[in-house]
C-alpha cells in the first residue's frame, strides 16, 4: 500500500491510501487532509493499522511534531482510530470535535483532553486559513457528525458524505453524486432520517468550490449543486423508507 499526495486548494493537501481489498474489484480509498498554516490542521486520523503509512506520508510536508490540531468527522475507526498515536508523535497537538462526540467518546477515548467545538465555531490556523466546525447529526451516521469548512478556499471536508467506491483522480470535474448513489445501495452507511436533506442543504448554502471527500476524488465545480442533489437523493430514500414501513404496518 502506498499512500499519494495531491494539493486539492491551497495550502490544502489530500493523503490518499487504496485499499483493493475492501469491496473488490473496485477497491476503496481512505483520505486524510492536512491544511497548512501557523497551527496546521489534519482533518481524520486514518485507521491505526495504517498510522506508520499515514505519518510517513505526513512527514513528506512537515515534520508530524508540528501539527497543532487533530480534527474528524465522527468517531469511528477510520476517522479517528489512529488519534492517540498521531497525538504522542505531535506533542502539541489538540484533538477537536463537536460538544456531542467530546461529551460521548473523547473525553474518555483521547489522551489529551479535547477542544469542544460549538457548532458554527471557528479556529483561525494562521497563514489566512479558518477553519468552521459545522454539526450534521446522524448525516451521514453518527451522533457526533459534522464537516470541516475552510473559508479561504471555499473547501467543505465532507467526510462520509459522497463516499464512492474505486481509485478515481485525486481531482475532478465530473459527476460525483451518481457514484455516491451506487456506493449508497452497497454499502447502505448511511443512517436515513428525515432531516439529512435539510442538513445537507445547509451545506449547500456555504457555495463550496471544492468539496474534499474522505472515500473518493476531491472535486472542483458547483459544490452547492452536488450537495442539493444528493440531499434529494436522500429525501427520495427516506420517503421511499417511510412509504414501505407504513405499507407494510396498513
Ligand atoms: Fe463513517
Ligand atoms: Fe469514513
Amino acid at each position: 500500500m502506498e499512500t499519494k499526495i495531491t494539493e486539492i486548494a491551497d495550502g490544502i493537501y489530500r493523503l490518499s491510501t487504496y485499499t483493493p481489498e475492501i469491496a473488490p474489484p473496485a477497491g476503496f480509498t481512505f483520505n486524510q487532509f492536512l491544511i497548512l498554516g501557523d497551527e496546521p490542521l489534519m482533518f481524520h486520523s486514518g485507521l491505526r493499522r495504517m498510522f506508520p503509512l499515514n505519518r510517513d506520508a505526513l512527514s513528506r510536508i512537515l515534520p508530524p511534531e508540528r501539527l497543532r490540531w487533530i480534527a474528524f468527522g465522527h468517531f469511528e475507526a477510520d476517522e479517528c482510530g489512529a488519534m492517540n498515536e498521531w497525538l504522542a508523535a505531535a506533542p502539541n497537538a489538540t484533538p477537536a470535535h463537536g460538544q456531542i462526540g467530546c461529551l460521548v467518546s473523547l473525553a474518555d477515548f483521547a489522551d489529551r483532553a479535547p477542544r469542544a467545538l460549538s457548532d458554527g465555531e471557528t479556529i483561525d490556523i494562521g497563514a489566512g486559513k479558518r477553519v468552521r466546525f459545522v454539526d450534521t447529526p446522524h448525516t451521514p451516521h453518527g451522533w457526533d457528525a459534522a464537516v470541516l469548512y475552510e473559508e479561504s478556499t471555499g473547501t467543505l471536508l465532507c467526510g462520509d458524505l459522497f463516499t464512492q467506491l474505486g481509485n478515481d483522480s485525486a481531482l475532478t470535474e465530473g459527476d460525483i453524486v451518481g457514484p455516491a448513489i451506487a456506493a449508497e445501495d452497497v454499502f447502505k452507511y448511511s443512517s436515513l432520517n428525515p432531516g439529512m436533506g435539510a442538513t445537507i442543504r445547509r451545506l449547500a448554502d456555504l457555495a463550496p468550490r471544492t468539496l474534499a471527500l474522505m472515500h473518493g476524488p476531491s472535486f472542483i465545480g458547483d459544490g452547492a449543486g452536488a450537495l442539493r442533489a444528493l440531499a434529494d437523493d436522500y429525501d427520495r430514500r427516506v420517503s421511499a423508507e417511510v412509504r414501505g414501513t407504513l405499507g407494510a404496518s396498513a
